[in-house]
């Protein structure tokens, strides 16, 4: 069972409070979808399971975030002296803030989808920081306090290879434009964050002949921050395969610790693609690039057969005709790879894929492809159905089929169980399939976030 991500207590004690712009905040205005505040809400609700509270699970009727004219919750001084703050941009259902952990706390957060916000506040409590809206409609007048982390999972669709080649002239992944000025506007009112971090597809490196990354990558520059990427796969910490660019720029005011730095690329985060993507940036921009030292974790624990539940609710066991008639559509060769698993008499999950493949005569027939590799495949958002996993549990002659269920797929982000998901399955699969790895998050805050915000802490105190 994955266990909630322990926030590292590395800075603890290094953030003195330097006066943000707090009390020069605008009244908050052009949010689309709002309701009112709860005062006796629990800041951070992780304490009830979804299907052991009907209330709590119900998080599919009101609407949700904070009154268009209603005052900002948190208090004028934010840079605390305990707790590093953040910003958490096209924030979903939170994972980035699960993954910062509670010794973080968020200032700020938004999203334009209302559903997703609802999951989002019965998870993190209606506090006020949620504002549902179109990001091109935000301003930093609606955002209290001066963040130390700026967090962006940007969208991904027109930069993933399966999308329209759009790239950042794109209507979704474009959006990282608004995000950045968003962050000017901060810089703008000395209130410019420490640290900035966006993420999306490894699809980015390549988009436009590598001209996006160079584009992001400029724009850190331009803005004051060197910066650094890196590829992370999540499959290093849960069993599921989801690659995902990060890059993470700090602030030229802040000297880098010399252990977070390394000479050159270091495998496994500085793929071959990411050196060909740094090795098209020019000069100018480059001088600004930082080659992220970040530890490999230890090997993970968790196999996908741990993740499984026995009994779902969200999802029904095929009947055994439905079983019999996707083992029909394997080929002798996957045909073989069941039998090799029913052979070794303990349970043992594999990922099943509907590919269309060329078939002697009659032209082209779907079959069923299986792995038992140990990974599921990377959570998508599903469209038209066909993008949802489907699971073989086979356990000796014991051989069952369904579709994932929606707690898998939260268990497949790194989200602990009692994270509350959506009641609707594709809402719940929508959601999940959408986030950042929560224990990637974690292992960017302990290894770069953390050091950095604690060493410019440091620094501020001894001037
Ligand atoms: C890749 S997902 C990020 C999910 C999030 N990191 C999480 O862990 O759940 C991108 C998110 O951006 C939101 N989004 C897309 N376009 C937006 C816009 N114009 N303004 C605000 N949010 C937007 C989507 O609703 C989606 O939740």
């Amino acid at each position: 069972m994955p266990a909630r991500p322990a926030a590292s207590l590395a800075f603890r004690g290094l953030f003195s409070g330097d006066a943000g712009i707090a009390g020069q905040i605008e009244p908050p205005g052009r949010l689309s979808t709002a309701t009112q505040r709860v005062a006796s809400d629990p800041p951070r609700g992780h304490e009830t399971n979804v299907s052991n509270n009907p209330q709590r699970a119900a998080v599919d009727g009101a609407p949700v975030g904070r009154q268009p004219d209603e005052p900002i919750a948190h208090p004028p001084e934010t840079r605390s002296a305990h707790m590093p703050t953040f910003f958490e941009f096209f924030a979903g259902g939170g994972m980035a803030r699960a993954g910062l952990g509670e010794e973080w706390t968020c200032l700020f957060a938004n999203d334009f989808d209302s559903r997703k916000g609802q999951t989002y506040e019965a998870n993190w409590g209606s506090g006020g920081e949620l504002a549902i809206g179109d990001i091109r409609l935000l301003s930093t007048g609606q955002m209290p306090g001066h963040p130390d982390l700026v967090w962006g999972s940007f969208p991904c669709q027109d930069l993933s290879l399966a999308g329209n080649g759009a790239g950042l002239k794109g209507e979704r992944s474009g959006t990282f434009y608004p995000f950045w000025g968003i962050v000017e506007g901060l810089i703008r009112e000395g209130r410019g964050p420490r640290v900035v971090a966006v993420e999306n597809v490894c699809g980015t490196l390549t988009s436009h002949q590598g001209r996006d990354f160079q584009a992001i990558c400029r724009t850190f520059a331009e803005a004051g921050y060197r910066f650094g990427a890196l590829v992370i796969n999540a499959d290093l910490f849960v069993p599921q395969s989801r690659p995902r660019l990060f890059v993470i720029g700090v602030h030229g005011d802040v000297d880098i610790p010399p252990a977070l730095m390394a000479a050159g690329p270091t495998a496994p985060f500085h793929t071959s693609a990411l050196r060909r993507a740094v090795e098209g940036l020019p000069g100018g921009v480059r001088r600004d690039l930082v080659w992220w030292s970040l530890p490999t974790p230890e090997k993970r624990a968790a196999a996908f057969a741990d993740l499984i539940e026995d009994d779902p609710d969200s999802v029904s066991w095929h009947t055994q005709a439905e079983t019999k008639k996707l083992l029909d559509m394997m080929s002798p060769l996957n045909l073989a790879k069941v039998e090799e698993a029913r052979r070794e008499g303990r349970k043992i999950v594999g990922t099943v894929y509907k590919r269309t493949r060329p078939d002697g005569a009659r032209g082209k027939a779907q079959r069923a492809e299986v792995r038992f590799d140990d990974v599921a495949g990377c959570l998508r958002t599903p469209a038209g159905g066909s993008s949802r996993q489907v699971i073989l549990v086979v356990e000796g002659n014991r051989v069952r089929s369904r579709l994932i269920s929606a707690r898998e797929t939260a268990r497949l982000m790194g989200l602990a169980d009692d994270y509350v998901l959506p009641a609707r399955y594709n809402e719940a699969y929508h959601l999940t399939g959408d986030g950042v790895a929560v224990p990637v998050v974690r292992h960017l805050a302990q290894h770069i976030f953390e050091p950095l915000l604690g060493a410019a802490q440091a620094k501020q105190q001894a001037a």
